[in-house]
């Protein structure tokens, strides 16, 4: 089977040839490819097939499809960008250009995880997030297509990646699921791969992995979190670092078309107190290393945006007990004015973690890592036995909206 509007013209396929080449140069020159195995892959696997259309801005714009001869080179030279390309949106009413549901993963970001996953010949995969099918045809093209397995949410996705797999000669098993629970039918794993992210790993994902064998995935709460790699032991746990570059992944999904509600505005709580920080409020939606600290110091808490009484955006922390904190943007001559209530001092947190880090001399993701048992998983800085824990969440996927 071949899809008529990804194929392309000889000229398109010595450019799209001519891009995949440069692209391989670029990440062997800035370290993100070091396995001349997979950089064999990577030359070898279109990504044009997988993504016949995409929406500009990641999702803000409109769709650029390959179909439209007037957006045709526009196409064929985002897909061979180093980008993530939105592959669908669905309607929500709490955003009039919908929500994004599905792209296609940024390939420097897909590779550093592929490599990290430490694969021999023989290993059988599990990918949660067929999305495209990009990934899984990469997956196809390192082990061969027994050895696949992926899963999606979305049945539209699941068929649509199988044609195009199919068309390229790859034959992965593929399901419509929810990730949450792993996919026991074929279990054990040697590797889970999940290109969507999760506020802790799923027991069932523990279960469901041979002792030595890898769990990578982006564990992440509503302020940050990165891509984990963790080794599954013999005695039910698996532990293991954080990996050095920064990663993110769209949350896993209880439903194809389903997204995690919005809160309600939280109650401001019947008093709040004043102080002054000298910590900016822009850093938790700004830096990295910053939001992946605080996370684990307050892994319950949303945050979002702010409007003051006389217009002046702010940032804005709530937690379930009723506790908030508001951090103005705009630093008057001390620093920045913060209003806390509720039974805990959000910002007072905030600013625990950040001097944590900061005296532990600004430590990188992968000084961290995650520790999961059946009963309890943990985030620890240094190593797995030290003093220095953040407990996750148990994780459980949430209900679909009534
Ligand atoms: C970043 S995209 C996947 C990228 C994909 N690996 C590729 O190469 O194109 C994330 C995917 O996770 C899927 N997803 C979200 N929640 C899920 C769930 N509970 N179970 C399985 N898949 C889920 C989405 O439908 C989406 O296709």
């Amino acid at each position: 089977m071949r899809s008529e509007v990804t194929e392309l013209t000889p000229k398109e396929q010595d450019y799209a040839r001519s891009r995949l080449a440069a692209l391989a140069e670029q990440f062997r020159a800035d370290g993100t490819l070091r396995s001349p195995q997979w950089e064999q892959v990577f030359r070898r696997t279109w990504r044009h097939p997988y993504v016949p259309c995409y929406y500009l801005d990641h999702g803000a714009g409109p769709l650029i499809s390959a179909a439209d001869e007037q957006h045709r080179s526009q196409w064929l030279a985002a897909v061979y960008r180093d980008q993530s390309l939105v592959t669908k949106m669905v309607p929500t009413p709490a955003r009039k250009a919908g929500w994004y549901t599905s792209s296609s993963t940024m390939p420097s970001l897909m590779l550093t995880m592929l490599q990290a996953l430490d694969l021999t010949d023989g290993a059988r995969v599990l990918e949660i997030g067929t999305g495209s099918g990009y990934q899984a045809a990469l997956l196809c093209e390192r082990l061969g297509s027994a050895q696949v397995l992926s899963i999606d949410i979305d049945p539209e996705l699941v068929e649509l990646a199988r044609a195009r797999l199919a068309a390229s000669g790859y034959t992965p098993t593929l399901s419509v699921a929810d990730g949450a629970g792993g996919y026991p039918e074929y279990a054990p794993y040697d590797r889970i791969i999940a290109t969507c992210s999760v506020p802790a790993i799923p027991v069932t994902w523990l279960e469901q992995v041979t002792p030595g064998g890898i769990i990578m995935a982006d564990v992440r709460g509503p302020l940050g979190g990165t891509v984990v790699r963790l080794r599954v032991t013999g005695d039910g746990s698996a532990t293991g670092r954080f990996l050095p570059r920064y990663l993110s992944f769209m949350i896993i999904r209880p439903g194809p078309e389903t997204f995690f509600p919005a809160r309600p505005q939280p109650a401001l709580p019947e008093s709040m107190n004043d102080s002054i920080s000298t910590v900016d409020p822009t850093l938790l939606s700004r830096d990295g290393h910053i939001s992946f600290i605080t996370q684990w110091h307050l892994p319950e808490v949303t945050l979002g945006p702010a409007m003051g009484a006389d217009g002046q955006p702010g940032t804005q922390l709530d937690a379930p007990d009723g506790s908030l904190a508001q951090v103005w943007h705009t630093p008057n001559g001390n620093g920045f004015l913060v209003r806390q209530g509720g039974p805990r001092r959000l910002w007072d947190r905030v600013q625990e973690a950040i001097t944590f880090w900061q005296h532990a001399g600004r430590p990188h993701y992968d000084r961290f890592g995650i520790t999961v048992t059946p009963t309890e998983q943990y985030v620890w800085y240094d190593h797995p036995d030290s003093n220095h824990r953040w407990p996750l969440p148990t994780f459980r996927p949430l209900d679909p909206p009534a």
